[in-house]
């Protein structure tokens, strides 16, 4: 068996199934997954897992109903309030990885403050995914990068796909090993479309408020018996570590 993957990012997607077979409102179904989030955080922290990123709100939803919104913004701000002394407690460190701004001020607010509160944490990485989309990551990238060319700092001969890297949301961290989605899908959903480049793929139909941590030893095992080569023969050296 290979080892453990170092980062694991999770597409947490069937809150909303889950609660319609259920007879209940999607908020229902969200909430249940955020139950399910504090399991896998603590399943990631006991496996001492370095990074975690989890897709909570992508610059799509906000297609959503305005009610949905509303909940899902809602209920970041309560976990992020209910969740930050644990967190803090096991050593979990939280980053926001997205446009933050746009977010509701209470969520912003929230998510900031668990960032803040969690700064010193030495143990799990984890990026929260909110407002994250790969394209508008991508594209900011190559707008602040344009900025440091107009500002005579960056050469435009130099940049390389190691200099873009340096201005995504995600950076300093390593990209993701292992990409787990919920939920039955089987796309990316534009999410971590740079960082997503050699990650292994796994998709599972287990909908997110039932995905519990034997489900993740499910998917850590079919990673392990996976043979990556990074494009070589081998087990040529990974890209951006
Ligand atoms: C996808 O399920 C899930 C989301 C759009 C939101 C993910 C949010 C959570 C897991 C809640 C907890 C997160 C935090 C940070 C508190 P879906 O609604 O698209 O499900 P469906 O495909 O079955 O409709």
């Amino acid at each position: 068996m290979g080892s453990l993957p170092d980062h694991v990012a999770i597409i947490m997607d069937g809150n909303g199934r889950w609660a319609a077979e259920r007879g209940l409102k999607r908020t229902a179904g969200h909430r249940a997954g955020a139950r399910s989030l504090r399991n896998i955080i603590e399943e990631c922290v006991r496996l001492q897992i370095p990074y975690l990123t989890v897709f909570a709100f992508s610059t799509e939803n906000w297609r959503r109903p305005r009610d949905e919104v509303d909940n899902l913004m809602a209920l970041m701000a309560e976990f992020s309030r209910s969740e930050a002394e644990e967190l803090r407690n096991a050593g979990v460190r939280v980053i926001p990885v997205g446009c933050t701004e746009a977010l509701s001020p209470v969520a912003r607010e929230g998510i900031e403050t668990l960032s803040r509160m969690t700064f010193d944490g030495d143990g799990l990485v984890l990026l929260l995914a909110v407002n994250y989309g790969g394209r508008a990551d991508l594209a900011r990238a190559a707008r602040r990068v344009a900025e440091g060319c107009l500002r005579g700092e960056i050469d435009p001969a130099d940049i390389d796909e190691s200099c873009l890297r340096r201005y995504l949301h995600s950076y300093p961290y390593p990209d993701p090993d292992l990409i787990i989605r919920t939920g039955g899908e089987r796309r990316l959903s534009n999410f971590y479309l740079y960082q997503a480049a050699y990650a292994e793929l796994y998709a599972c139909d287990v909908y997110w408020p039932d995905f519990g941590p034997e489900d993740l030893g499910v998917a850590l095992r079919a990673y392990q018996a996976r043979s990556r080569r990074f494009g070589g023969s081998a087990d040529s050296s990974r890209e951006g570590r």
